[in-house]
């Protein structure tokens, strides 16, 4: 089996390459730049061009594609260029796999997109913790970005019946990010609008091969978060605090609970996360 993976030289997309190596698939990894550890076959490419993708495609005849390339956040260039390249990316990825016969595609999307992070009129949210039902409301380019790659994903299933799954993911951190740990735990205040969500890069590696591994998933999005916060405060505390208005909470979020429910992802497909911040940090 072969898969293609965008955006490996950032901070996912390697590690999405290196589950599936890991579980024997040949692996083509896509970015606008070489990656610093090749342990992976990799091409430099821009599929912001719609050609570059599709001779990418045709060429290496990827049985999935899984696509990370992005700008990760709305201060990463300006508010055209990151609404653009994320919307564009996504459309010639889902394009040239629809017309070229690649029926599994795993994008990334973002919790983000509620709205609530990068927020420039503050709300609350309806209800916690987030299921993937809660409206999208994005006030800035990249979580629209977002909400419309995953539109775009609806779209192409519409069209040809392809497998297209969009995952919001939590805020991302790598191996290396946990020794920052104490240090966010100090300021819960600094993480509210991320709801101190988190998502191991190998997590992600991992649910995107069992995404693809499994059948008749659509265009759903799901949720792809750690199931407990980042932080020492329990759930209900840190609500009370820094949350008080937000009546309508649906679960018990007992002890450390996450506010970003993966449950769907659990029961559509057998993903829940294995690396939680309590294995890694005194
Ligand atoms: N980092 C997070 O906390 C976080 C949270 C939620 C969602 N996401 C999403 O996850 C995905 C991966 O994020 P990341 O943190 O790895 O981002 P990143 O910026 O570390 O990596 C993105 C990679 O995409 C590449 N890229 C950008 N434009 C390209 C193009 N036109 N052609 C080819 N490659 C291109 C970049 O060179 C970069 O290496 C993104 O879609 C991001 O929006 C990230």
């Amino acid at each position: 089996m072969k898969v293609m993976v965008t955006g490996t030289s950032g901070k996912v997309g390697p590690w999405v390459a290196r589950e599936f190596r890991a579980q024997q698939w040949d692996v083509l990894g896509v970015d606008l730049k070489p990656p610093t550890q090749a342990d992976f076959d990799w091409i430099v490419a821009d599929i912001e061009d719609l050609g570059q993708v599709y001779g990418l495609i045709a060429r290496f005849r990827p049985d999935a594609v899984v696509h990370m390339a992005a700008i990760p956040w709305p201060g990463g260039a300006a508010p055209d260029k990151v609404f653009r390249l994320n919307t564009m990316t996504t459309y010639n990825i889902l394009q040239a796999c629809a017309d070229l016969g690649v029926s599994k595609v795993v994008t990334a999307s973002s919790e983000s997109a509620y709205g609530i992070v990068f927020h420039r009129h503050f709300f609350n949210p309806f209800y916690l913790p987030l299921d993937e039902e809660h409206p999208l409301l994005p006030q800035d380019p990249y979580a629209l970005s977002k909400q419309t790659g995953e539109m775009t994903c609806a779209m192409f299933h519409r069209q040809t019946g392809m497998q297209a799954v969009s995952f919001r993911l939590g805020n991302v951190v790598t191996p290396d990010d946990y020794a920052n740990f104490h240090q966010i735990q100090a300021d819960p205040e600094d993480q509210k609008t991320i709801f101190w969500s988190y998502i191991d890069v190998r997590d992600i590696g991992l649910a995107a091969r069992l995404a693809v591994e499994t059948d008749g998933l659509g265009a759903e999005a799901f949720h792809i978060a750690a199931p407990d916060t980042k932080m020492t405060i329990p759930t209900r505390e840190l609500l009370a605090k820094y949350w008080p208005d937000v009546k309508d909470l649906r679960t018990p979020l007992e002890g450390y609970a996450t506010c970003l429910n993966s449950d769907k992802a659990e029961r559509m497909f057998g993903s829940r996360a294995q690396h939680l911040w309590r294995q890694y940090v005194r």
